[in-house]
């Protein structure tokens, strides 16, 4: 195959983890689509499950590579590995993607490496750029207001709040204490602020992984976030004081849709098979009468509370879809036994994984019992599905906060949750007048989300400058 030498060839490095994929993925379809050639680097575990020993791109000018990230091949990456993730990659990527960008510039099948798009969380990656004089852009894939989140760690600390005393801090109130030194944060409590600050370890591995990448981060003074102006404006004002090169190009879910390819959509990135039979189960419902419940790729929750969301949903008589992924709860599914199992044979669906973004756009979903992961809550957006929400862990407290309170597109449900709690809120959401006003939100947001991301619209013109930027550096 010929290649020309004078593309410019973006590196697209994601964190190895589901929801950090598919929007790099989307990303670097995007530049594919306005002339880039695309090297995507995945480790080599979720290489090899999922190309196994397929061909993993039949596209011209799109390849893919693989890095080591250190962990024992038996290692599953589950989320109880973050910290092992954390701990690893700096030291065994990084190595392995300096062999790697040393392989592809020597290479004669491929144009010299013109910049790299990291993930955020990446960041061990700008050593490498810049031991090679290549430049590179941060890539953070969660919201802005989650990242705002985690550029108060720093604060939290001298302020005295992180460390938390001890134990007891978790649960004596004292995470309702408000912090009040960030514009735009007026009234945040700690407990929305990204999970990894509930700890009495001041070594502890998440947290300084996490306020570790958001300073390599502003060193850069450049970003690629997936929100719309928009939805979020008042804290992107704050982050454009950090990071005068912001470029904000979601939701790029509906950017991709403008932009790319049609021959893009053989590139797939999802960790587990997709099961494509719950859109022919769908089609035979009637429209907005069925609630879709998916926790995401890293939630793991107890059998109790499996139980209580089986019930409440089984109690409430809609019809449900819902995927549970063979390592969601602690121990194993089998509590959905017995009497549960009759009512999913009357009125439900359960499903390892599914095709996400063609069941939240299907006309007989009505909401979304989510745990607010970032790219749920755009693609619930972009399809205009209301939501319930219920955020485990990382930033998810902020986005629900921000889905119930600014957005007027969700409704909380407690961490500790109830059968009756989730049986009153879906029919809330199906059914009532607080469901009624969040679908007419949402669907405002979801025009909004359209406009910005057609020709003309904010998130369309930023990431023209995005590419011009990339296509400049190679000049
Ligand atoms: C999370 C969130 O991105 C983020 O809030 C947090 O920082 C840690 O990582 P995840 O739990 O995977 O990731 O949630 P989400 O952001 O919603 O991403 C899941 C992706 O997988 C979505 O793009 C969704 O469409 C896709 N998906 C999920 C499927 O295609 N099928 C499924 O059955 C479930």
């Amino acid at each position: 195959m010929e290649f020309n030498m004078q593309k410019p060839h973006a590196v697209c490095i994601p964190l190895p983890a589901q929801g950090h994929i598919n929007p790099m993925l989307k990303l670097a379809k995007l530049l594919h689509s306005k002339g880039f050639y695309i090297t995507f680097v995945h480790t080599e575990f979720n290489y090899d499950k999922l190309f196994n020993s397929k061909n993993p791109s039949e596209i011209e000018n799109f390849q893919f590579e693989k890095v080591s990230d250190g962990l024992p091949p038996d290692n599953q990456r589950g989320i109880l590995d973050l910290p092992a993730l954390a701990y690893s990659v700096p030291v065994h990527c990084l190595n392995s993607f300096r062999q790697l960008i040393e392989k592809l510039n020597s290479s004669t099948h491929s144009p010299p490496v013109s910049c790299i798009v990291s993930d955020g969380v990446m960041g061990f990656t700008l050593k490498v750029a810049e031991e090679f004089n290549i430049p590179e852009i941060l890539f953070f894939t969660m919201s802005a207001c989650g990242l705002l989140g985690y550029l108060q760690f720093e604060k939290l600390i001298e302020k005295g709040y992180f460390p938390l005393k001890d134990e007891s801090y978790l649960y004596n109130g004292y995470l309702d204490t408000t912090i009040d030194w960030t514009p735009s944060m007026g009234g945040i409590r700690l407990r929305d602020l990204p999970t990894f600050i509930r700890t009495t370890n001041p070594d502890d591995i998440m947290f300084n992984y996490n306020l570790q990448s958001v300073n390599n981060a502003l060193k850069t003074g450049s970003l690629i976030l997936n929100t719309l102006d928009d939805m979020e404006q008042e804290v992107l004002d704050v982050l454009k004081t950090k990071f005068p090169n912001l470029y904000t190009i979601g939701p790029i879910y509906l950017l991709s849709r403008q932009i790319c390819e049609p021959k893009l959509e053989l590139i797939e990135s999802n960790l587990w098979k997709e099961d494509e039979k719950c859109l022919e189960w769908l089609d035979g419902k009637e429209p907005r009468t069925v609630v879709y419940v998916n926790f995401g790729s890293l939630v793991i929750m107890t059998p109790k509370q499996l139980s209580e969301f089986a019930w409440g949903l089984a109690n409430s008589k809609y019809s449900f879809l819902w995927v549970i992924r063979p390592n969601l709860v602690e121990g194993g599914a089998e509590v959905i036994s017995g009497d549960f199992l009759d009512e999913i044979k009357r009125r439900g669906l359960i499903l390892d994984w599914c095709p996400q973004e063609k069941v939240l756009s299907h006309p007989s979903i009505g909401g979304f019992l989510t745990h607010c992961g970032w790219n749920s809550t755009l693609e619930s957006v972009s399809e205009g599905v209301p939501m319930i929400c219920w955020p485990f862990f990382a930033e998810q407290q902020m986005n629900c906060l921000y889905m119930c309170n600014e957005w007027g597109i969700g409704m909380e449900i407690d961490v500790n949750v109830e059968r009756e709690d989730v049986e009153g809120l879906v029919r809330e959401l199906m059914d009532g007048k607080t469901g009624l006003k969040m679908r007419e939100k949402i669907m405002e947001w979801k025009k909004k989300a359209e406009r910005a991301t057609k020709p003309g619209g904010e998130s369309y013109i930023e990431f023209d400058l995005l590419v011009e930027n990339l296509k400049g550096e190679i000049a």
